[in-house]
């Protein structure tokens, strides 16, 4: 099994260009096959696990995908399928978002019900009710989930949670329905609104994106266009909680500040000097034992975000102080509070809340990655351990980032990949 092999104690110096975002390319590949004639030429596209197993199910549905580097071309027209149900679907929650755009396109669709995770039970009883409300019937059984329509109409729906993938979901699903629809209480993540974008330049109309409220008027038909993804956020947010716990000097290209705010302000309180310049955003820091505690709750955007709170975590194992970190948005979303503690941290949890105080020194041990972001928290704390991390379950990382080990690396990191 492949492994990360991190020797800490190294200042971070240079500078790390952010590609495109993972949370923003999958529900884009997804709303792509709506697209009934011209292609569609996506920029910026990040090298992922997660986009290589969409791409493979959206190809088994009989999309044409060609992929150039960072460019990948999407051909629908010839989309013969509505069955996504390939053993990598229920694996992959992205594939979730499959559900409106195939029913919205051939007017019934078959997926494999999406896993839970170690983050939580991940229901999608907000998805079913949303496309229930636009004129979908639903059965589930033997782990699939069946959806047929005569024809989607817009409605008024209210999410009962501003669900990420749901508001994408119902976007695209509304796109091509007869009528209006206006969905309230929804998801003001910046991938909203790089979808809603997407869309519009497919044709369709869509107003509202990045607010709570969301207004679509249904057109007949969507045409393949040309789109560059935005900068991922929260692979930004990671290098910098990287260098602000090693210590060092790291320029961050190809970002956009606004979508970072609740991040930059808690690497401010924590005392790391964050400065937006003309080319990116650079953090200065002298290593987290110089760092002092705080307190985060993880919100829905434009709040402090979910994807985060596992790296500002690991920052804050050698902060001066207390912090307090409550996550509101998953379950359980806590499992690397046990791999710290294999490091020496002063952490303990009770409900949805950790408390922590800043220990002088944390250990190298053998942890292991129970999600992607919980991954990348790891490879932070190892960077600034005395002596050597493996994390294991590196999958995780592979998943949603391109080029980590690379990147640190060239930032004067001890780390590499090895086999177990
Ligand atoms: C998206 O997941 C992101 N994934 C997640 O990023 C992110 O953590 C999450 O939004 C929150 O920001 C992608 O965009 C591919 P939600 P999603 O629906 O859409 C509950 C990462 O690390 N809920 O906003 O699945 C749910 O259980 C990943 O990149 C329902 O109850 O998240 C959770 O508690 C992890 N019923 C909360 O809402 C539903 O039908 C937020 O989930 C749907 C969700």
């Amino acid at each position: 099994m492949e492994e990360l092999v991190i020797n800490g104690g190294k200042r971070l110096e240079g500078k790390v260009t952010i590609k495109g975002s993972k949370n923003s390319i999958l529900p884009i590949l997804a709303a792509g096959i709506l697209a009934t004639e011209g292609k569609s030429v996506i920029h910026d596209v990040p090298n992922l696990t997660d986009v290589d197993n969409i791409m493979e199910i959206i190809e088994y549905l009989g999309v044409e995908v060609q992929r150039d580097g960072n460019i990948v071309t999407l051909d629908a027209i010839k989309m013969n399928r509505h069955d996504a149900t390939l053993d990598c679907v229920s694996e992959l929650r992205a594939s979730l978002f499959l559900l409106g755009p195939i029913i919205a396109r051939f007017g019934f669709s078959e997926i494999s019900q999406p896993g839970g995770c170690a983050i939580g039970t991940r229901p999608i009883d907000l998805h079913l009710k949303g496309l229930e409300a636009l004129g979908v019937t639903f059965e589930q059984s033997h782990g699939l989930i069946k959806g047929r329509t005569n024809g989607l109409k817009g409605a008024r729906i209210y999410l009962d949670f501003p669900s990420v993938g749901a508001t994408e979901n119902l976007m695209m699903a509304a796109s091509i329905a007869e009528g209006q629809t206006i969905l309230e209480n929804v998801a003001e993540e910046p991938e909203i609104v790089d979808l809603a974008n997407f869309l519009n330049n497919m044709g369709a109309k869509i107003s509202g994106a990045g607010t709570n409220m969301i207004k679509i008027n249904g057109v007949k038909s969507l045409k393949g266009t040309v789109h560059t993804v935005i900068p991922d956020r929260i692979e930004a947010g990671t290098y910098m909680v990287a260098a602000a716990a090693a210590g060092g000097n790291v320029l961050l290209e190809n970002v956009i500040a606004d979508h970072l705010k609740p991040v930059i302000a808690k690497l401010k309180e924590a005392g790391a000097q964050v400065l937006e310049e003309d080319d990116g955003i650079r953090v200065i820091s002298e290593g987290s034992i110089n760092c002092k505690g705080i307190v985060i709750k993880t919100m829905p955007y434009p709040g402090f975000p979910t994807d985060m709170q596992a790296q500002l975590l690991a920052l804050l194992l050698s902060a001066k102080g207390r912090s307090y970190v409550t996550e509101t948005i998953f379950e359980r979303r806590f499992q690397h509070v046990e791999e710290f503690r294999k490091m020496g941290a002063d952490i303990v949890m009770a409900g949805n809340t950790v408390a922590l105080s800043g220990v002088d020194k944390i250990y190298g041990a053998s942890v292991l990655a129970t999600d992607l972001r919980a991954g990348a928290a790891l490879v932070i704390a190892g960077l600034y351990a005395e002596g050597e991390t493996r994390v294991g379950n590196i999958h995780y990382i592979d998943r949603g980032y391109d080029g980590l080990v690379e990147n640190l690396r060239s930032l004067g990191a001890d780390i590499k990949r090895a086999v177990r």
